[in-house]
């Protein structure tokens, strides 16, 4: 052990479109929403607020709180799936937004997942020696993914960011303790998204219907609450640990409803889950640090404290994650 994370920051756009302004937009209610996702509102980027951006001012708070120059930071990965380019990377932005001129910057692609992907790469990076500080940021604008004509979809996505700062102590006993990962490609279709239209007309996608969030939503839920389930009791298996030592269960914020089902399956009392989509939609690879800062800040977590993590998202791909605050 010894990767601890140092300091969290978050970064929410400041416009909120509640449930009842998308009663003006498509054919939906406020009391549907609420039912079936436990969603009320969610932050929505305006001009300018791009995925970079966000990041980059989630970035600052975790480096501020942690007390790290942008200078000493050694690495930058970024998870999302919805930058505002495909080419710069989003890390690459905030590499430049925050002048650390000696990090390398790169994005993972794990769609939901992609927090807990991204703090296992950088977990690996610091065991190996080389890196000493390490920023790890989820950040999305899936509002620029999503199909706002489609009810199915666009009532449960949310922009926003949230990021770490990791380092290494040799000294501390707490820090990552294991991850356990998982994909499925052949799942795919349930959840996708297409890239722009291709220009090359030999290599176009079958079906291509524009680059949103395609979803099966109940084959979702049912994968997700189970998938999410297996993984959490593997790694504390894995790990030697009781699900009845863990402070604090901050999972990906799906909807409320996924999260009630994987709780009643783990038979976890509500006070060690971390819930916040009601406020926030599902801000994909952004749900977990930016729960995890809220947490943090509200002093829900203290030291020593075993945090455990666990997502699910298009690939699929879904996983685990444990540490000792
Ligand atoms: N408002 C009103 N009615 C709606 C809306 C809406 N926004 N969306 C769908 N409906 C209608 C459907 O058309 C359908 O009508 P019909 O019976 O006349 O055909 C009816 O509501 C029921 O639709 P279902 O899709 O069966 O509703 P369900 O109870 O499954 O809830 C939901 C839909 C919320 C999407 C659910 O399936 C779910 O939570 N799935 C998980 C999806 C998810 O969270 N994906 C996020 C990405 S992956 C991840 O982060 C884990």
């Amino acid at each position: 052990m010894g990767n601890i994370i140092l300091g969290t920051g978050a970064s929410l756009p400041s416009r909120v479109i509640t449930n009842k302004d998308l009663e003006k937009k498509i054919d939906t209610t406020d009391e549907w929403i609420k039912t079936r996702t436990g969603i009320k509102k969610r932050h929505i980027s305006e001009a300018g607020e791009y995925t970079y951006v966000l990041a980059s001012e989630a970035a600052k708070k975790a480096l501020a709180m942690a007390e790290v120059s942008a200078e000493e930071v050694d690495l930058i990965i970024v998870a999302t799936i919805s930058s505002h380019m495909l080419m710069p990377s989003t890390a690459c932005f905030v590499q430049q937004q925050l002048g650390a001129s000696k990090a390398f910057a790169y994005d993972v692609n794990a769609a939901c997942s992609g927090f807990v992907y991204a703090l296992d790469l950088a977990d690996m990076y610091l065991r190996g020696g080389r890196e000493k500080k390490i920023l790890v940021i989820g950040a999305e604008t899936l509002s620029s993914r999503v199909n706002w004509q489609d009810r199915n979809t666009c009532i449960l996505f949310g922009d926003g960011a949230g990021a770490v700062v990791v380092g290494y102590d040799e000294n501390d006993e707490r820090g990552i303790i294991g991850a356990n990962l998982f994909s499925d490609g052949n799942l795919w279709k349930l959840l996708h998204m297409h890239t722009a239209e291709s220009c090359n007309e030999d290599i176009t996608v079958e079906d291509w219907s524009g680059a949103h969030i395609v979803m099966e939503g109940r084959e979702v839920f049912k994968h997700a609450v189970k998938a999410m389930e297996d993984a959490v009791r593997g790694l504390l298996q894995q790990t030697g640990n009781e699900l009845d030592a863990v402070k604090l269960v901050i999972p990906h914020q799906a909807n409320v409803r996924i999260l009630n089902r994987l709780v009643e399956r783990l038979e976890l009392p509500a006070d060690r889950v971390f819930i916040n989509a009601p406020q926030y939609g599902n801000t994909s690879a952004a749900s977990i640090p930016i729960a995890l800062d809220e947490a943090n800040r509200d002093g829900r977590i203290t030291e020593n404290d075993l945090i455990l993590f666990c997502s699910f998202g298009g690939g699929f791909t879904w996983g685990a994650s444990l540490i000792k605050w």
